[in-house]
């Protein structure tokens, strides 16, 4: 079974994090992104990943240099320029020479998805495309998507302005396709697969989903990449370990439902809640963070506050009694 992974994307909406390395290579919970992706493909017997790369793919070369993730072999198709996720999806598959049914996935989705069950309900049903859906609070951030009994796509409604959805089912971001898809994509320009392709298929009948409420998450936001590492530690998806070699946090400190990578020091009196700190962060004495994302490499000058979902960026040093919430460091635009 072959996968393309989109994870070309820039990652816009995670900066300053994503300044120097695409998202799918920021860990969750010390294993980056991709890694976590690509072995939950690989438990449903995907062999070979084709990595759709446009923004930085050096990173994800860099990191698998002997072409293997998770014990699944790796197919590169770098972009020239960004094709949209339809236009990614097509240049990949050519690249690799797909011809047979394959799947695709959105590479900052993390789920325990039944690909196994999404692939013969699409077998089963003799679709050219079949979508896994799972249900949100907000769907306005996604694409919409309500079906008739039978699992057909009535319609796919890509970021519908709030409170006009037709369903609080969304698109998850993983995708079973006949190679007859490929057909319908351009090879010159940029094809969104949400506005373009799978509206075309709605309208031929040949699109279906099926509804899954495993745990999903798309960890494409500070809030939500956040919250996926959270969930992973906290029992809501796993028990992980939080916190790595803990000999240079000060006994006197406080580290609350949170993930500490390598050699982090914490200063007396500090306190760290519901937040992630990278490897080789320093927060100094009697620092407050809490909800927030502190990258690699960071610096917290000493009674400093970090709070409201603060994202700061990698080898930044923040001054002795910064206040700061919600803050992005440094400002991105
Ligand atoms: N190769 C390549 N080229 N990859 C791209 C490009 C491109 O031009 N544009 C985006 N990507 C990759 C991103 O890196 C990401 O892995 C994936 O395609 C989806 O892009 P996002 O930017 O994360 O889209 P989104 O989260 O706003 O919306 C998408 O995902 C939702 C579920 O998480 C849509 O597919 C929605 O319909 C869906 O509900
Ligand atoms: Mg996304």
């Amino acid at each position: 079974m072959r996968a393309v992974v989109l994870v070309g994307g820039f990652g816009t909406r995670l900066r300053p994090l994503t300044n120097d390395l695409p998202k799918q290579m920021l860990p969750i919970v010390r294993i980056p992104m991709i890694e976590r992706v690509i072995a939950a493909l690989g438990s449903h017997g995907v062999t070979e990943a084709v990595l759709s790369l446009g923004y930085r793919p050096d990173a994800f070369l860099d990191a698998y240099p002997d072409g293997v993730c998770a014990g699944v072999v790796l197919h590169y198709a770098v972009e020239p320029e960004p094709l949209d996720t339809a236009g990614a999806v097509g240049f990949a598959a050519r690249s690799a020479g797909i011809d047979d049914t394959f799947i695709v996935v959105n590479g900052d989705v993390l789920t325990d998805l039944d690909v196994t069950e999404l692939w013969n309900f699409h077998k089963g049903h003799g679709a050219e495309g079949t979508i896994a859906l799972t249900p949100v609070d907000d769907p306005s951030r996604y694409g919409v998507v309500p079906i008739d009994d039978d699992g057909r796509v009535l319609e796919f409604v890509e970021k519908p302005a709030p409170g006009t959805a037709p369903t609080n089912w969304i698109n998850a971001g993983t995708y079973v396709l006949e190679p007859s898809v490929l057909d319908r994509i351009a090879t010159d320009r940029k094809v969104s697969i949400e506005r373009e392709t799978f509206p075309a298929m709605v309208a031929d009948g040949s699109l279906y989903a099926l509804h899954s409420d495993t745990y999903w998450i798309d960890a494409g936001t500070p809030e939500t990449y956040l919250r996926a590492q959270l969930d992973l530690i906290d029992g809501v998806r796993a028990n992980e370990q939080a916190v790595l070699n803990s000999d240079e946090i000060d006994t006197s400190a406080r580290v609350e439902n949170s993930v500490l990578g390598s050699d982090v020091v914490i200063g007396n009196g500090a306190v760290v809640t519901n937040s992630i700190l990278l490897d080789d962060v320093t927060i100094g004495p009697g620092v407050r963070v809490h909800d927030s994302i502190v990258a690699n490499g960071a610096r917290i000058g000493p009674d400093s506050t970090i709070t409201g979902g603060s994202v700061i960026g990698a080898g930044v040093q923040l001054p002795a009694h910064s206040e700061l919430s919600g803050a992005r460091v440094p400002e991105s635009n």
